[in-house]
């Protein structure tokens, strides 16, 4: 990233440049891992001039529904999050897709890791974005022998910063190891998610993905790609518990986020997902979800918040 690509941040209840916003080494989230986050994206529209940012209300309701989790209270409401956005998408100006991280921060440095002492800020900073992993190609996974935290651990739900040492072991051992990505599952052996997404097997017709009690975050992505299935292409999806197993005889397979957008995954643990090429069903939920993301479903059009740039 260049540092022209940020120019404006949101930090400390105010719009500022992004050389601006820093925070101290001593930081109570830097040494504790004490924040939550969200990642969002918006999307470039050429002829409208504008920048159609995908769910940003669902975003921020659940990023301050999960501050609840970690005692994380700020003033501002979600409206004021999304005008916030509004703002500094508007004086940031890149015209391209983008992607949008706000995050909750214990902005202090009281030493100890108790939520109570230190007050919460919110940050928000957006850049340029392209593909987060390959869309096209087919990705070749693997299932990683890192757990998942669990609920009573560090709540997978919560999105919180400290979590994602979890996902940086998986993906970096599965990258290391020469898979492009992996999937993790629980304690209890069953899948739970990718390491940074979430995901969905196509068997016999129907969509079938871990429910919201196997330790994976409820994602935003997931539950746009459940409506879009029942509602546009008439699919059967089932949230249920997914044995590991289910995954190497599944006719179709594909994960699913904002990073990762829709990815068709053709090998996990070397062994071919039905054909060994991205899914027929895999690929129509794609291209259906870039329509609506990039605002060109009129029925959806309530899921695009547009900016004008
Ligand atoms: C662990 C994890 N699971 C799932 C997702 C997908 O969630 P969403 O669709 O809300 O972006 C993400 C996205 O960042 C994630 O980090």
């Amino acid at each position: 990233m260049q540092a022209q690509d940020t120019r404006y941040v949101y930090f400390r209840k105010e719009i500022c440049p992004d050389a601006d916003a820093v925070v101290s080494i001593r930081n109570h989230s830097l040494l504790y891992g004490t924040s939550i986050f969200e990642g969002i994206r918006g999307y470039w529209i050429e002829d409208q001039n504008a920048i159609a940012i995908f769910r940003a209300r669902e975003h921020f309701e659940r990023l301050l529904s999960n501050a609840n989790i970690f005692y994380m209270h700020i003033d501002e409401t979600v409206d004021d999050c999304l005008n916030i956005l509004a703002e500094l998408i508007r004086k940031n100006a890149h015209r391209g897709d983008t992607y949008i991280r706000p995050t909750l921060f214990k902005d202090g440095i009281s030493i100890g890791p108790s939520l109570d002492k230190d007050p919460t800020s919110l940050s928000i900073f957006t850049q340029p974005l392209g593909d987060y992993i390959p869309i096209d190609k087919g990705l070749h996974v693997c299932v990683s022998n890192w757990r998942r935290n669990g609920d009573n651990a560090i709540p997978p739900r919560a999105k919180a910063g400290g979590a994602y040492m979890n996902t940086a072991l998986a993906v970096t051992d599965a990258r290391r190891s020469g898979f492009d990505d992996a999937i993790v599952l629980t304690e209890q052996g069953k899948v739970s998610e990718g390491s940074a997404m979430n995901l969905f097997l196509v068997r016999n017709g129907q969509l079938i993905t871990p429910s919201n009690t196997e330790n994976i975050l409820e994602g935003i992505t997931r539950a746009t790609i459940i409506e879009l299935a029942r509602k546009e292409l008439g699919l059967t999806v089932v949230e249920r518990t997914v044995e590991r197993t289910e995954l190497y005889v599944a006719d179709e397979l594909f994960f699913c986020g904002t990073g990762a957008q829709v990815a068709g995954v053709t090998q996990v643990d070397h062994r071919p997902i039905g054909t060994g090429e991205v899914g027929v069903l895999s690929k129509k939920i794609q291209d259906l979800y870039f329509q609506v993301v990039r605002n060109q479903v009129p029925q959806y059009s309530d899921w695009c918040q547009i900016v004008q740039l």
